[in-house]
């Protein structure tokens, strides 16, 4: 099938940058799909873990994920039947989906089934190489980013809003070691892509950022046209 033809929206970005959020709701704002392949790497994790094969395991995690029926379902993440959506966002996962992820036969494995989120009219997918990787060809992308201590402030307000346990330093530790990880990785890191556009969060609201990403695409389509 080539559906090179449906618009791509490609936000990359750190952990705990917004961008999850921000790109649900460019998604919902033009009724496009969504895919977080952030939660794929997690499930991977989740699935290696509950089979007791160890995260450093490149080939064995890579067949793992081969077995695995991974599915979305109304911002529910299913595995084999299963809802784990809880299960995947504990900052375990976190680090589990970190560490599969360096694995280059394990990321060629997802290729395909992230393809297949680009349905019509439009998909808008988050991570950490959808513009430079998995859409090269995305209409717009966008590198989402901000600070690593406003990162982790962010991310220590959302633990404490869910009344989950949080320390400020821990977390900014481990923001640290996963950016590294993820830039540092030899297959897919984390990079800005030569053609994306730069979105600094800091001192932007939520929907200033959703605002921003809408008004670009505009622009895009507009001087497809032209
Ligand atoms: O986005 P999220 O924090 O859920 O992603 C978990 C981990 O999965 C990241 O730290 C990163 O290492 C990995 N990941 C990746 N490529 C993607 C999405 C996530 O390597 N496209």
């Amino acid at each position: 099938m080539n559906n090179s033809n449906i618009p791509v929206i490609a936000v990359d970005g750190p952990s705990a940058s917004g961008k999850g959020t921000v790109a649900q709701l460019v998604a919902d704002a033009l009724g496009f799909s969504y895919l977080d392949s952030g939660a794929l790497y997690r499930v991977v994790a989740f699935a290696a873990k509950q089979d007791d094969i160890a995260w450093s395991d490149a080939e064995a995690v890579a067949t793992c994920a081969k077995t695995l029926d991974i599915q979305f379902k109304n911002d529910q993440v299913y595995l084999n039947g299963n809802d784990i959506s809880e299960q995947i966002r504990t900052e375990e996962m976190g680090q589990g989906a970190s560490q599969v992820a360096v694995h280059a036969p394990l990321r060629a494995a997802l290729v395909d089934l992230q393809h297949h989120f680009r349905k019509a009219p439009g998909l808008v997918a988050d991570g950490r190489d959808m513009g430079t990787v998995i859409f090269p060809d995305a209409e717009l992308k966008i590198f989402l980013t901000a600070s690593t201590p406003t990162r982790a402030e962010r991310r220590y307000k959302q633990l404490i809003g869910k009344s989950l346990p949080a320390n400020y330093d821990d977390i900014l530790l481990d923001l640290q070691e996963r950016d590294a990880r993820d830039k540092g990785r030899a297959s897919a890191p984390l990079m800005m892509a030569a053609d994306a556009m730069l979105l600094e969060t800091d001192h932007l609201t939520i929907t200033e950022a959703v605002n921003t990403i809408l008004k670009n695409y505009e622009h895009k389509k507009l001087n497809k046209k032209s």
